[in-house]
């Protein structure tokens, strides 16, 4: 019987071994709040790729200062911090993995106490405990957060500055791969979203206007990479909320991504209203991620308690994404691809040859 999970796949000129990716997940861990990568980002990146994912995205990396969701988050507005991401991307490459990067603006959800060490996690840091001012397409706060600043033209235009200044930042520092953040109430999906855009002038209004952020990033972060660079967009395909985005929105703009060269969407939700009422469960995001792909004809990856093999094969042997992503599963157990390609009996699990001793049971079996 044929399986699919662990298939290669070619992106323009990047082929990646497999189809188990570990999506961006904040560690929170950045020593000095710098945004330079620490000894933890090493053990945690690295640990993946040896497992045997086949692409590894490291976490949402502020394009400015401002755009961290806290002072501990990764950066990459500077060359310090682009060179000491290089060791991820090394030893990374080193592991067989390919690695990529998503670049974000937390826009109104910045400026928050991260999620340990702190008494009120999650809350807005004023600006007397090092805290800053945040942005977003209107004045209107997300829950009980402090409200931000609407961007001006001149602010909309710095902001796509700063992603393209990063994604060059990224290119120099090795990844294979660039993922723009455009899901979780993220300052792109502030833009996309109803909920939070109430703008009257071409950044508000109809979806196109409310889509262009994203489609100017796009655009020029495409224009400043190699041609041959894959380039993906995350997703918040529903707000899950009736006055927000919904999948037929998000089929349109993966429709626009498509056109002006995004080579995969991730596809996830939720995260721009405290109101949302998600159906969490087993492979709860997947319906949506191939809705997006036969929708838009693009390639998906399809994330969201995805945790088990078979249920991981399931959904590229039938067609339903062409990756899935797993994350809280590979936190859990960072060999999950191992394990996995174990499961299927794949000719060649990604087991490095050092640790090949302990699994010789398993391969005779
Ligand atoms: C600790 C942690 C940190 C996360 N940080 C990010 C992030 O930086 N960017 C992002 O887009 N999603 C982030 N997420 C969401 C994950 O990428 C993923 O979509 C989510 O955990 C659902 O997948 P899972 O059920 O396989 O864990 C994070 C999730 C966790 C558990």
């Amino acid at each position: 019987m044929s399986r699919t999970l662990f298939d290669p796949i070619t992106l323009r000129d990047l082929t990646v071994r497999n189809r188990v990716w570990v999506p961006p997940m904040c560690q929170y861990m950045v020593e000095k709040t710098d945004g330079v990568v620490a000894p933890w980002h090493l053990m945690h990146y690295g640990s993946f790729a040896r497992g045997g994912a086949g692409a590894v995205i490291v976490e949402a990396t502020g394009v400015v200062p401002e755009g961290r969701i806290s002072p501990q988050d990764l950066g990459l507005w500077n060359d310090a911090q682009r060179d000491a991401l290089r060791g991820v991307v090394d030893l990374v490459h080193s592991l067989g993995a390919a690695a990529g990067i998503q670049l974000a603006h937390a826009g109104r959800k910045a400026s928050t106490y991260s999620e340990w060490g702190n008494a009120a996690p999650g809350t807005s840091i004023p600006v007397a405990d090092g805290g800053w001012e945040t942005v977003g397409p209107s004045d209107l706060p997300f829950g009980d957060l402090a409200a931000p600043r609407a961007l001006d033209a001149t602010g909309i235009d710095g902001v796509i500055e700063a992603f393209v200044a990063a994604a060059r930042r990224a290119v120099e520092a090795g990844m294979d791969m660039i993922e723009i953040h455009g899901a979780h109430g993220y300052l792109i999906h502030e833009f996309l979203s109803p909920l939070s855009n109430v703008r009257t002038d071409e950044y508000g209004g109809s979806l196109e206007n409310r889509a262009r952020l994203l489609l100017g990033i796009v655009d020029a972060v495409r224009g400043s990479i190699p041609e041959g660079m894959p380039l993906l967009v995350r997703l918040s395909a529903t707000d899950w909320v009736e006055d927000g985005l919904h999948v037929e929105d998000t089929v349109r703009v993966a429709g626009w991504l498509r056109e002006h060269g995004v080579d995969m969407v991730d596809i996830s939700s939720g995260g721009n209203s405290p109101e949302a009422q998600i159906p969490v469960g087993p492979g709860y995001q997947t319906p949506l991620a191939t809705a997006v792909k036969q929708g838009a004809g693009i390639p998906v990856s399809a994330v969201g308690m995805i945790d088990e093999p078979w249920q991981a094969e399931q959904i590229t042997a039938t067609g339903l994404a062409d990756v899935v992503r797993v994350g809280r599963e590979f936190l859990r157990d960072p060999s999950f691809a191992i394990r996995a390609a174990l499961a299927l009996r794949v000719a060649e699990p990604p087991i490095p040859t050092p640790y090949l001793r302990a699994y010789r049971q398993q391969l005779r079996g």
